[in-house]
């Protein structure tokens, strides 16, 4: 970002009250691009859920898109979008109507996986940009499909893994890339929660459009196998995506075991999974994912011969060496050198933490973590479209973490070891 095309946003008193004075002094540095509206990229948005509502809340500092449409199968959910909107947009109840507006240039779809397919094939159909939130679809053959017919538009195709966009999560890959845990060859990852993963139901008087049944299973859509694959496609396929990238290759088979081990409430899909993928090179990687401890919460561990990574949530992380030859001044100044990180040491064992390098070329609108990935996610997809910059968390990369959620979910449920094919890297 240029800072000199910026103006200064006017902070509100009670945007200062509710971030704090942190947040206050990132305000005073962020600047939005004045751009004119009808350079601006025009776009919609299917489903306007709790994940719809923080797009929206993160594309009001994203000038270079501006949403014209929102489309979701509940009224009071079109209406709840509208504290989220700054501009009066079009409203519609189905998202093909949606898709046939003229002036649309791109599509957000941010619906239950089950829904994802249909969607992204429509928009493609129209020649549109795709951002498509995680999981990119509810089987293979849908991923598939979406890949075959993705790769001959050529239009920008994005998959919502923002986390991976997360400044931390770039210093551990350089400081992998760069040798200096050595050859890993094993990585664990959890992502642990302590409750139910069930949302409270609206009122039914405020959802005349379908009956109370259908309403259980539409809004509380994870639970339910016909809409969801579950932890594995909601947690895990993050990680999935992250650990590619670390590797720099996909999963080659998988086995697994799983749940519904502690909340006995009628729902379908596992509260409790854990799967483990061999990847080439003898590298062995571990998820788990329950819903009734979370002492972990979010972590994940890189195992390498000369040092270990251990993330703690998902903005600190810590080096572990094997042995003392990290102890020296030199591998620091190194390190800060050449890998966009730093590492501290921060007692007298063996731990140290790993700070990233501020990039002064990128100054986040809030010190909130989960904004700013999301915030940088719709950054990149727009300079993408404007042809400004290259497109991070494409296709391939949302294919490939796509497919390791099906062959995990199919070890697990099917008791199975599961095999990365290769025609799924055929397409
Ligand atoms: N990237 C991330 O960090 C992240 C975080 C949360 C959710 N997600 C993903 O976002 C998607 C939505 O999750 P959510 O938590 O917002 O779910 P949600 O249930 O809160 O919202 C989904 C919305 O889609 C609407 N919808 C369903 N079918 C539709 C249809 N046919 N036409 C129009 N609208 C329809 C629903 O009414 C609902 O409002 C999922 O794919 C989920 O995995 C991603």
């Amino acid at each position: 970002m240029d800072r000199r095309n910026f103006l200064k946003i006017s902070g509100t008193a009670s945007s200062a009250i509710c971030l704090g004075l942190a947040a206050c002094q990132w305000k005073e540095k962020f600047r939005l691009e004045n751009i004119p509206d009808e350079e601006k990229i025009k776009i919609g948005i299917i489903g306007v859920g709790g994940r719809g509502l923080s797009i929206l809340e993160a594309l009001k500092n994203v000038p270079e898109i501006k949403v014209i449409a929102i489309c979701d199968l509940f009224d009071f959910r079109l209406k709840n979008a509208d504290d989220f909107l700054t501009h009066k947009v079009r409203k519609f109840k189905d998202f093909n109507n949606m898709l046939d507006m003229k002036e649309l240039q791109a599509v957000i779809i941010a619906t239950p996986l089950s829904e994802h397919f249909r969607m992204v094939m429509a928009a493609l159909d129209r020649n549109l940009h795709v951002l498509c939130e995680k999981a990119l679809a509810y089987s293979i053959d849908q991923c598939m499909a979406i890949k075959q017919k993705a790769s001959c538009v050529n239009k920008i195709f994005q998959i919502s893994y923002q986390y991976q966009l997360n400044p931390m999560f770039n210093a551990i890959k350089q400081i992998i890339d760069k040798g200096y845990c050595g050859r890993i060859m094993r990585v664990e990852g959890t992502w642990d929660r302590n409750g139910s993963w069930r949302r409270k139901l609206p009122d039914p008087a405020i959802v005349p459009e379908v009956s109370p049944a259908q309403l259980e299973r539409i809004i509380n859509w994870r639970l339910y196998k016909e809409y969801s694959g579950g932890l594995i496609a909601e947690l895990g396929s993050h990680q999935f995506n992250m650990i590619d990238n670390i590797l720099g290759a996909h999963p080659l088979k998988a086995v697994g075991t799983g749940g519904i081990d502690y909340w006995k409430d009628g729902r379908e899909t596992f509260d409790n999974v854990h799967v483990l993928f061999d990847y080439p090179n003898g590298v062995k990687v571990g998820f788990h994912s329950g819903t009734s401890n979370k002492y972990e919460g979010f972590q994940m561990k890189f195992y390498g011969d000369k040092a270990t990574i251990v993330t703690q949530a998902m903005d600190k992380a810590f080096i572990y060496p094997e042995d003392q030859s990290m102890d020296n001044t030199d591998w620091q100044k190194e390190v800060d050198s050449v890998t966009g990180a730093s590492i501290k040491i921060i007692d007298k064992d063996k731990k140290r933490t790993i700070k990233p390098v501020e990039d002064n070329n990128i100054i986040f609108p809030t010190d909130n973590f989960y904004y700013n990935t999301t915030w940088l996610l719709y950054k990149n997809f727009a300079a993408a479209i404007n042809g400004k910059k290259q497109l991070l968390l494409g296709l391939n990369e949302g294919y490939q973490s796509g497919i390791s959620v099906h062959i995990a979910n199919m070890a697990i449920h099917n008791n199975e070891t599961t095999f990365w094919k290769p025609e799924y890297d055929s397409i």
